[in-house]
């Protein structure tokens, strides 16, 4: 059966791929350009990779941070609808900054980037969510498709932007991904008759001495006790997951064999890898989920994001074989990078579409629309541990932090598997609100 979606979802599919497209591209050539020596063909920043994954680390916590003020603006003052167009002009013009050589206009682009994603991610998020009543049975898939559009920028940029910027020159890759955003803006702006109903400022009744002061239930708190830890499981994930752009991507570039008949494969070129298993797989691993929940068998969220952190973690044991067989033979061989990103990706496909939903349901009613921002700022928090695990790994050694990143993640997740039970009682039923599974995806 053909279902048939609003048709606002399209526009914000386009919207967010264009956007999704503009960051993961510029992404992809951020800390190879920043480690570029500055002589020579297409000079970088001569930084030092320890360096360079410090600033990664920062921006990328940073972008995800700014969802939290980016929400209290749409909340408060713009409505979702007018904050994402906002976001998108500041995020085109932090690319084009960035296309100018200069450190001042670097360092300018990128925080206009932080605070045009903070305005844009979130609330293109909500937006999804408002094309739906409430018990709207197609939410669930319209999320679904939404990640994919997701996914489709992240596949297509690295390939695009990385490839033009790494061989052509950092600055027309970076102008190409202002482009990218400029696309999406187009499409949003046109797409505005669609959206009509959703996204727009309400203001909320002001009504003198009902506010909720209310102290929490015990109930409320057993639950604040589980949004805590899954604040920290999503903390964990992102930490070891977001080593993608930068710790793997210099290692990609460095240390593994990217020769294919006679042909090296940029570095760049592989950030779209885990994109691509996610449209190949997303279906398939939800489907499988949903399988285990109507036979009965135990799926509860933080059952599935024990089980996906496991199985991330395992990613790393891949790169753990790169790392051995680099200390013997230079470089390493492309599958054991591929099976790393497989394993990943299906790790992701068991929390990541879980985790929102689920913190939504357990938070106490007075914290729901903060919820979002609280959620992308753990995602933020992963990022720069993932920043701050890449520069140890500078003097530690890749061989020790891939090993070290898998045993813990692997020990983490086990460590959840025991207690769920114990977390799944906590709850005191939350999962059970809504009879539908959910499978919300950002
Ligand atoms: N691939 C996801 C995205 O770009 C990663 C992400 C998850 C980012 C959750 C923010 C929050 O949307």
């Amino acid at each position: 059966m053909k279902i048939r979606h609003p048709k606002g979802l399209p526009v914000l599919f386009f919207t967010e791929m264009w956007e999704r497209f503009s960051f993961y591209g510029m992404r992809a050539i951020l800390v190879l350009y920043l480690t570029k020596e500055t002589i020579g063909e297409n000079p970088g920043m001569g930084w030092s990779n320890s360096d360079a994954l410090v600033l990664y680390g920062w921006y990328t916590m940073l972008v995800y941070v700014m969802a939290i003020p980016g929400g209290i603006i749409a909340d408060k003052f713009l409505g979702q609808k007018k904050t994402v167009l906002i976001g998108g002009i500041l995020i085109a013009a932090g690319q084009l900054t960035l296309a100018v050589t200069s450190e001042v206009f670097f360092y300018s682009g990128l925080m206009l980037i932080i605070f045009g994603v903070g305005l844009l991610k979130p609330n293109i998020s909500t937006m999804v969510g408002g094309l739906y009543k409430e018990g709207d049975p197609r939410r669930d898939s319209g999320f679904t498709i939404f990640y994919i559009g997701i996914n489709i920028g992240a596949a297509v940029a690295p390939l695009i932007v990385g490839y033009v910027g790494e061989v052509y020159g950092w600055h027309i890759g970076f102008s190409l991904a202002g482009f990218g955003m400029i696309f999406g803006q187009l499409v949003y702006l046109w797409g505005q008759k669609h959206l009509t109903e959703v996204g727009n400022y309400t203001p909320s009744p002001k009504i003198e001495g009902t506010k909720n002061n209310k102290p929490l239930t015990s109930i409320e708190k057993d639950r604040i006790i589980v949004l805590l830890i899954s604040f920290l499981i999503v903390i964990i994930f992102w930490g070891a997951y977001e080593q993608a752009g930068g710790l793997m991507n210099l290692y990609t570039k460095e240390k593994i064999n990217r020769m294919i008949f006679g042909w090296e494969i940029p570095a760049s070129t592989f950030q779209s890898v885990p994109a691509i298993f996610v449209i190949l797989f997303g279906t398939a691993v939800a489907a499988f989920w949903e399988k285990r929940n109507r036979k009965g068998k135990e799926s509860s969220s933080i059952f599935k994001m024990a089980i996906g952190t496991i199985i991330m973690g395992t990613g790393f044991l891949m790169m753990t074989g790169a790392a051995i067989e680099a200390q013997t033979s230079e470089k390493a061989l492309l599958i054991w990078l591929i099976l790393s990103y497989l394993l990943q990706v299906i790790g992701e496909l068991s929390i990541s579409p879980v985790a929102l939903s689920f913190i939504t349901k357990l938070a106490p009613v007075k914290y729901a629309s903060i919820m979002m921002g609280v959620y992308f700022a753990a995602t933020g928090l992963g990022n720069k541990l993932a920043g701050l695990v890449g520069e140890f790994a500078q003097n530690a050694g890749e061989l020790e932090v891939f090993a070290g990143i898998f045993v813990f993640c692997v020990f983490f997740g086990l460590l959840l598997l025991v207690f769920f039970k114990k977390l799944k009682k906590l709850t005191h039923g939350a999962e059970n609100i809504n009879s539908e599974e959910p499978v919300e995806l950002t």
